[in-house]
């Protein structure tokens, strides 16, 4: 595995690789749910390249970027084991070389204004403007992302059909621990006792799920009442939604393919989580 940190060796590195590449963008920290991104890209491309950056572009809060895990030499050794062709894991100055405030950006409407975007602004803003530069430095054929972060995939899916971008965006199914809680970097952040409490959140996502499946569509109620499970089980909620799963729009009566967004502060972690529901 080659280790590059600038654009230059990373284009030169790309450059040498035949046949077919698909890119994995993350923050670092790796687990599970990262590591099943890679394996799906290897068996979508010839060659993989993973980035590590920590986007100052996308915190919304100083200190949640200085808080931010990072752990660069258990990742690298984990991409290694992976079979990963290029880790690229550049600095601040090789992605925003003058400063982030007069930076080119990228922004996709409406989608980036709701849900997390409207708890974190700014923050699709730069997750797209990232996504782009980091597209259009590896000129992968493919990208592979989390279903885990629903919204942040509709967004790039977005922004690649708006911008006419020649990437294949690839989604994979959200990876969980054993009691259902998503995988997370921001898991970390939980003593024992949040991370008792912490499934209920996914718990809360199924129980609705399953409401919906019986043909409860009484959406506004469902929604009610789950935000109260989450808060009675001890997490803070921050939105819960029932939305069509193609655009995040609001669903009719008739509607099948549903998703449901939740997300909730424990401690100073702020969980997100989805769940699909297919009701054809
Ligand atoms: P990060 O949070 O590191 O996530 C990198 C990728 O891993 C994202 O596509 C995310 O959806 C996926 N992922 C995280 N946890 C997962 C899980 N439990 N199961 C499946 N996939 C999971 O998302 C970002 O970084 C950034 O916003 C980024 C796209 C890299 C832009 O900076």
């Amino acid at each position: 595995m080659k280790q590059v940190d600038a654009v230059a060796p990373l284009r030169k590195a790309v450059v040498s690789l035949p046949g077919k590449v698909a890119l994995v963008p993350t923050m670092g920290n790796l687990h599970e749910g990262h590591l099943t991104l890679v394996r799906r890209a290897r068996e979508l491309a010839d060659h993989v390249v993973v980035s590590i950056f920590v986007n100052p572009l996308q915190f919304d809060r100083e200190q949640d970027l200085q808080a931010y895990p990072r752990t660069e030499a258990e990742d690298l050794g984990l991409l290694q084991s992976e079979g990963v062709d290029i880790a690229f894991t550049p600095s601040t100055g090789a992605i925003y070389p003058d400063s982030m405030e007069v930076h080119t950006r990228v922004e996709v409407p409406g989608i980036s204004d709701i849900f997390c975007g409207a708890s974190r602004p700014g923050h699709f803003v730069g997750v797209s403007t990232i996504v782009c530069k980091l597209f259009n430095m590896v000129q992968p054929q493919t990208a592979v992302f989390g279903k885990k972060d629903f919204q942040q995939l509709l967004v790039i899916r977005r922004m690649v059909e708006d911008l006419a971008i020649p990437v294949e965006i690839i989604g994979v199914d959200t990876v969980r621990e054993e009691d259902g809680l998503a995988m997370s970097s921001r898991n970390n952040y939980l003593d024992p006792e949040q991370r008792g409490v912490a499934p209920a959140l996914y718990r809360t996502l199924k129980q609705t799920s399953e409401a919906l499946q019986k043909g409860d569509r009484n959406y506004l109620q469902l929604e009610e009442r789950a935000a109260e499970r989450i808060a009675a089980a001890g997490l803070r909620p921050d939105y819960f939604g029932i939305r069509r799963a193609v655009d995040l729009g609001v669903p009719r009566q008739d509607d099948t393919r549903l998703v449901i967004l939740g997300a909730a502060f424990l401690g100073i972690a702020r969980l997100i989580d989805n769940l699909e529901v297919d009701l054809r």
